[in-house]
């Protein structure tokens, strides 16, 4: 047997020591340094090799990835990983991707693998469930949230000017307007520059003191363009900013969307499985009014990467908008469940099997327990909240609405004020930068930055079934430490 296709005795070795791994790392993961302390440089050295013409056992392959690159990575799964939006990833859904590439289903069409597109539209379907939309509704997995946003904004400019598709953007008299908030995903503005319309045409809606979107404003601007002959045709509500996790006004925002025939496209890729959680399950209401909303199972679903998630109300809306008729793709069957293909709603041909682990993980998991899951998320972020209210030496910048906290440290010696001179800013600005510098190095817990109201945020995301109210307090020490380590001069 050669390397490329080994015995059944071969896998079962290999496999069984990097199972091995998994069930090894999964259980040492809390006490691992979450960042490793490695350079560009030491990397690129370590790795550097010429293009090997002779194989090497897997046994060797394997000791290098536990050597070097485990040793070289960042844990995301590791429960004070509060930086960006990260998921920790399920061991259930390491395991399905295993099972997912062995088959190698390729998900193109009903023909090409029928089961495994039965389990993607089952899941789908769950996932539409689960967000409080009616049936009828389709959707499909994605790489991520980026592409799921860039798929809906395709579709909603297909609705409006269908003749782009065939002719370019010559086809449209006016330039096309898109709204969402000043604090909506710049996924967005790359889905406009990609899609021909044009960054400029993403127009930044202000927002309230809870950094929503403000509907007034919205509707101003809308009445505005309209008046200078700009041709408004689509409407981004964010359920979960990426800074502070704000849920934008969605009842109001579906109105004004309804009433000027604009498309509305929900962004809920950080927040939008928060509705699992019952406190959080309210403000979600209005998003089944959406023509589209974009999710990341890899954000709040707790899965590895990749998988993202689109929902659409109308599938003949997507499915004009990418249906491509191809001798090659031609489809055979007439019943309408086989002559289904993922090509015709969205931009991508050969389609991994994201679906398998996505449904192993929900039904092995089930809705209940994923919902408790991110129920203690919310809850492990309002208690950082009041550590940090009850605290005379760190500030929050916005209010936690989901899992995500901004806050600051008031410096060495600082202390709440109401006022500041914007010197005095500044200096918190750059202390609380070097703070995030010295928390990240220190390795122990791990938070990203943001910047609110114009002002240098500590920012965290609690987005980890492992994460409990004691990390909160760690986190806090931690910064503690590292700020009584800093000079405060230098
Ligand atoms: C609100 C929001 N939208 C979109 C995205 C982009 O998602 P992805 O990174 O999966 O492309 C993110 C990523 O954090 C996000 O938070």
């Amino acid at each position: 047997m050669s390397a490329l296709d080994p015995t059944a005795a071969e896998i079962r070795a290999a496999g069984s020591a990097a199972v091995e791994w998994v069930a090894t790392y999964c259980e040492a993961l809390r006490e691992l340094p979450l960042y490793p302390d490695v350079s560009g440089a030491r990397l690129r050295e370590r790795f550097s090799e010429p293009l090997p013409q002779n194989g090497r056992p897997f046994d060797d392959l394997l000791a290098r990835f536990r050597d070097d690159i485990v040793a070289g990575s960042r844990h995301n799964g590791h429960p004070r990983f509060f930086g960006y939006v990260s998921a920790p990833g399920t061991a259930v859904a390491a395991l399905a991707d295993l099972l997912a590439s062995t088959l190698n289903a390729n998900l193109t069409a009903w023909r090409s693998a029928p089961a495994p597109v039965e389990i993607e539209r089952q899941t789908i379907d769950w996932i539409r469930e689960a967000l409080g939309c009616r049936p009828g509704w389709g959707g499909l997995f994605t790489s991520g949230g980026s592409l799921a946003n860039f798929t809906a904004l395709a579709a909603a400019r297909h609705r409006h000017c269908g003749a782009v598709n065939e002719t370019g953007m010559s086809a449209v008299a006016r330039p096309l307007r898109i709204y969402i908030s000043s604090e909506g995903h710049h996924s967005t503005d790359k889905a406009a520059a990609l899609l021909g319309l044009g960054r400029e045409n993403v127009v930044r809606i202000p927002v309230d003191g809870n950094l929503r979107l403000d509907a007034r404003e919205l509707e101003r601007r809308i009445a505005a363009d309209r008046a200078a002959a700009r041709d408004p045709f689509c409407v981004v509500a964010s359920a979960g900013t990426v800074v502070s996790g704000a849920i934008d006004p969605l009842p109001e925002i579906a109105a004004i969307a309804r009433r000027e025939g604009l498309w509305l496209h929900i962004d809920g890729c950080y927040g939008g499985f928060a509705r699992l959680a019952p406190s959080a399950r309210e403000r979600f209401a209005g998003i089944e009014l959406a023509d589209s909303i974009a999710l990341d199972p890899h954000k709040w679903l707790y899965l590895p990467a990749d998988c993202g998630c689109l929902l659409y109300r109308d599938p003949q809306a997507l499915g004009s908008a990418f249906a491509l008729g191809a001798d090659y793709t031609r489809i055979a069957q007439t019943d309408a469940r086989e002559a289904f293909a993922f090509w015709d709603y969205g931009p991508e041909l050969t389609r991994r099997f994201r679906a398998l682990k996505v449904w192993m993980t929900v039904a092995h998991v089930g809705a209940r327990a994923l919902g408790e899951a991110i129920e203690a998320n919310l809850d492990c972020a309002r208690h950082l909240a009041e550590l940090v209210a009850a605290s005379d030496d760190f500030e929050m910048l916005a209010p936690v609405e989901l899992s995500i906290f901004c806050f600051r440290h008031l410096g060495a010696g600082g202390r709440r004020a109401t006022t500041r001179s914007e010197d005095e800013e500044r200096r918190l600005d750059a202390w609380n930068e070097r703070l995030l510098a010295a928390l990240q190095h220190g390795a122990s817990s791990y938070l990203s930055n943001a910047t609110v109201a114009g002002r240098f945020a500590l920012r965290g995301c609690v987005l980890n079934y492992r994460t409990t109210r004691r990390d909160m307090e760690i986190l806090l020490d931690d910064l503690r430490r590292e700020a009584a380590n800093l000079n405060p001069e230098a």
